[in-house]
């Protein structure tokens, strides 16, 4: 049974509330953080940790908090991204529903790490009722001395915000995020500059994910060389994983990261198999916005060594023959998935979240969808899977922000691995057309 960091107490009645959240040792590293350490400290905590980004990119969360700008007299910001709209991830809506008060204790020391006064969570807009929950919580941090002016005697003085979304995909995007909080409409901007230097009101400011600002409470409790014994190589500590699709126990699941793909999917203290007895046929492992992978590939690594849950042993191979962590929405498919539809449905959900600011990106998107619903539609040509693979490359790396390329990495890889697939909608369009038909194999 591994170790769970973040939510060994997500089940106790009650924990939503500050009573009893303080009752299972919350908010000890405010306490901790403010009374005995320097902002510097914790920001060394925390590099130590290996801690890295859990929204998707997988960045060192220490190195981003060293970056941050410092000009004397400047307000500094720590923001939140609550945004969670990755098809397949549902992780950060549990942490923030089920346990308000964690995400506001690493907000109060991650901010105080950063030198931040006032701070923000934006969180997804269609998730009212978590905002609602938050709100609560943080009027109860506020009442007992957690936020405001002159926290716990300390002097430093810290504000909170919830600001709800603008309801796109897009708004995730950090730097699209950071302009619909100033009000405008959420595009993304190019980077560099980066929002450590420049960027809410064009402030040095850190974008961080929820699980990853959640993390920093265990942290700065139990030291960063703790927290980095766990996991394997750089991929440390514990890590959220929303397991979807067709798996006998689908949720969410905090598990070590180096547990082996294999017992993830399989074992009953996580997804117990694949459901009505089925095969496995694929899996994109980190949210829509990563390689799909076939059976063989996202248990084994082109080597034959067990494929594990960490960063580097799913990235194993590139993308020729490995994937990404991403996001940790982990999408189960069984033998009977028809992977053409599937691509289909993910590319109609990118084109219509494009904000349009690129070409390479807006056009691109609706020539995927286009030449998708085509094969899907059985009007498909056999130049037309050779096409797909021409407009992805195209799109990859021409972009302001990574929404093309989340676009356009699924589609190639779906060619790659599942191209006679391909070739079966052209070939037998009738029989690929048929509602719930099932690709016969080679
Ligand atoms: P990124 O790789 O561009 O950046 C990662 C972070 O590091 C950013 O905060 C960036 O500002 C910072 N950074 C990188 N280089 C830096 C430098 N030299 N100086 C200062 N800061 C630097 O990736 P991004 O855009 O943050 O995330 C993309 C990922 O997000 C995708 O791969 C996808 O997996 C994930 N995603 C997650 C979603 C969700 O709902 N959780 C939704 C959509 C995408
Ligand atoms: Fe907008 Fe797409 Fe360009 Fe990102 S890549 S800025 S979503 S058009």
């Amino acid at each position: 049974m591994g170790r769970k960091l973040l939510t060994e107490h997500i089940n106790v009645e009650g924990i939503e509330t500050l009573d009893v959240y303080r009752k299972h040792g919350g908010y000890r590293s405010v306490e901790k953080a403010l009374k005995t350490m320097t902002p510097d400290e914790v920001v060394e905590e925390v590099k130590k940790s290996g801690l890295r980004g859990r929204g998707g990119a997988g960045f060192p969360t220490g190195l981003k908090w060293s970056f941050l700008a410092k000009p004397e007299g400047v307000p500094r910001y720590l923001v939140c991204n609550a945004d969670e709209s990755e098809p397949g991830t549902f992780k950060d809506r549990q942490l923030m529903s089920k346990l308000p008060h964690l995400l506001i204790e690493g907000m109060i020391t991650g901010s105080y790490a950063l030198g931040a006064n006032t701070s923000y969570i934006y969180i997804r807009g269609e998730l009212l009722y978590v905002l609602r929950i938050l709100e609560k919580a943080i009027a109860e941090a506020y009442a007992a001395g957690f936020l405001g002016k002159n926290i716990l005697g300390s002097g430093y003085d810290l504000d909170l915000y919830v600001h709800p979304g603008g309801g796109a995909y897009i708004c995730g995007e950090e730097t699209a995020l950071l302009e619909s909080l100033e009000g405008k409409r959420g595009n993304p901007r190019n980077k560099p500059p980066f929002p450590a230097v420049q960027g809410l009101y064009a402030r040095p400011t850190v974008v961080n994910n929820v699980e990853s600002i959640a993390a920093v409470p265990v942290i700065v409790n139990e030291g960063g060389d703790e927290y980095a014994k766990i996991g394997v190589g750089k991929s440390t500590g514990t890590k959220l994983f929303s397991a979807c699709g067709h798996l006998n126990k689908p949720g969410i699941y905090e598990i070590e990261l180096g547990l082996p793909v294999e017992e993830f999917i399989y074992s009953d203290e996580y997804c117990g198999g694949i459901w009505k007895g089925r095969e496995l046929k694929a899996v994109v492992a980190g949210g829509s916005s990563v390689p799909i992978l076939p059976k063989e590939l996202i248990l084994k690594t082109a080597a034959g060594e067990n494929r594990l849950m960490t960063y580097e042993s799913l990235s194993d191979g590139g993308f020729v023959t490995g994937t990404m962590l991403g996001s940790g929405g982990f999408i189960a498919m069984d033998e009977t998935t028809n992977i053409v539809r599937n691509t289909w449905n993910f590319s109609r959900f990118y084109h219509h979240e494009s904000c349009g600011q690129c070409s390479p990106c807006r056009e691109g998107t609706g020539w995927l969808e286009k030449v998708l619903h085509r094969l899907v539609h059985g009007h498909g040509q056999m130049q037309d899977i050779d096409l797909l693979v021409s407009v992805a490359k195209q799109i990859e790396g021409n972009t302001i922000c990574p929404l093309g390329e989340a676009a356009a990495w699924p589609v190639a890889a779906a060619v790659r691995h599942f191209r006679d697939e391909f070739e079966w909608h052209v070939t037998h369009p009738q029989e690929a057309t048929k509602a719930g038909a099932i690709f016969p194999g080679k």
